[in-house]
């Protein structure tokens, strides 16, 4: 890998956390399969020559977009050697390991998308305008980035949970790196305009994602701090904990599904001609 500036971020995400989400990756891809779509859709709005997915994780975007355009090659790359160690390739999909802030990218690609990926830079500007270098004049940019965490209730729900149990648990600061780094419509904009891509848009996008039942005691072991502190506990404690936080989804759980609401931000972008 190259110089890797977000090492913070780097710790989590090749530690416990992106450990996480390359065990549960086809639940993760289950679970945001609307915002998969939506992406795909984006992708398919023209023709397109290259499409670079920043902050692939496992890669389920990368290949569907590629699924969706025939042979055009598409690129995925992350931090986290854990997730790419199980990013699966094909002819036209590639991925590899890297910080999105610093890498140096070959103006290739004229679609940067993210799902969920771009949030956690700590110098969003220069990360920004480096993922700027990755794409051809006129190149486009189409993100999805989590809105503030009060409109996204399920995601905080474990952490609710577990707060008098778990006094210690992280706290998640607004303008941080982390899920809601982008989450103000505002700060974004201005991060957008200052690393130079044009014609900046943010639509406001409210979709319901959904897993079986089943799964989720899986889910909240595996992903997000709670799922990460889980794993640290020896199994009487974890099952005692577990059993309070699921008890805490009830409001989400409609005939062996589990429903949630999610918010996000919808980023479209272009790179100056
Ligand atoms: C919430 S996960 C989303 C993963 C994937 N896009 C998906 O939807 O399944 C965020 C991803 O961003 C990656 N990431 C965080 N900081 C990064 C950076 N500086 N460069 C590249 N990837 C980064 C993490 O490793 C993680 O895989």
């Amino acid at each position: 890998m190259t110089a890797e500036v977000n090492t913070e971020q780097a710790a989590l995400w090749n530690g416990a956390g992106g450990h996480g989400w390359a065990v549960a990756r086809d639940m993760v891809d289950q679970v945001l399969r609307p915002y998969e779509d939506l992406l795909v859709r984006a992708a398919r709005e023209k023709p397109r020559t290259g499409v670079l997915d920043v902050g692939c994780g496992t890669g389920g975007v990368t290949r569907a977009i590629a699924a969706a355009l025939g042979d055009v090659p598409c690129v995925g790359v992350d931090i986290s050697g854990p997730q790419i160690a199980v990013a699966r390739e094909s002819a036209n999909v590639r991925f590899f390991q890297a910080d999105a802030q610093v890498h140096a990218f070959e103006p290739e690609f004229d679609l940067v998308v993210s799902r969920f990926g771009v949030m956690f830079f700590d110098d969003p500007v220069a990360a920004f305008r480096n993922l700027r270098t990755a794409a051809k004049p006129g190149g486009e940019l189409r993100a999805v980035v989590w809105r503030d965490k009060d409109e996204n209730p399920f995601m905080t729900t474990a952490e609710r949970a577990v707060a008098p149990l778990m006094p210690d648990l992280p706290t998640f600061d607004p303008d941080a790196p982390g899920p809601y780094g982008l989450a103000s419509p505002d700060r974004t904009r201005k991060i957008l305009g200052e690393s130079g891509w044009t014609a900046i848009d943010l639509r406001p996008v409210d979709l319901t994602c959904a897993m079986p039942e089943e799964v989720l005691p899986k889910y909240l072991t595996m992903l997000g701090p709670v799922g990460r502190a889980l794993q640290t506990m020896d199994e009487n404690e974890r099952e005692d904990v577990l059993k309070t936080v699921l008890r805490a989804f009830d409001p989400f759980v409609h005939n062996g599904e589990v429903r949630f609401p999610t918010a996000s931000w919808e980023i479209k972008a272009l790179m100056p001609l």
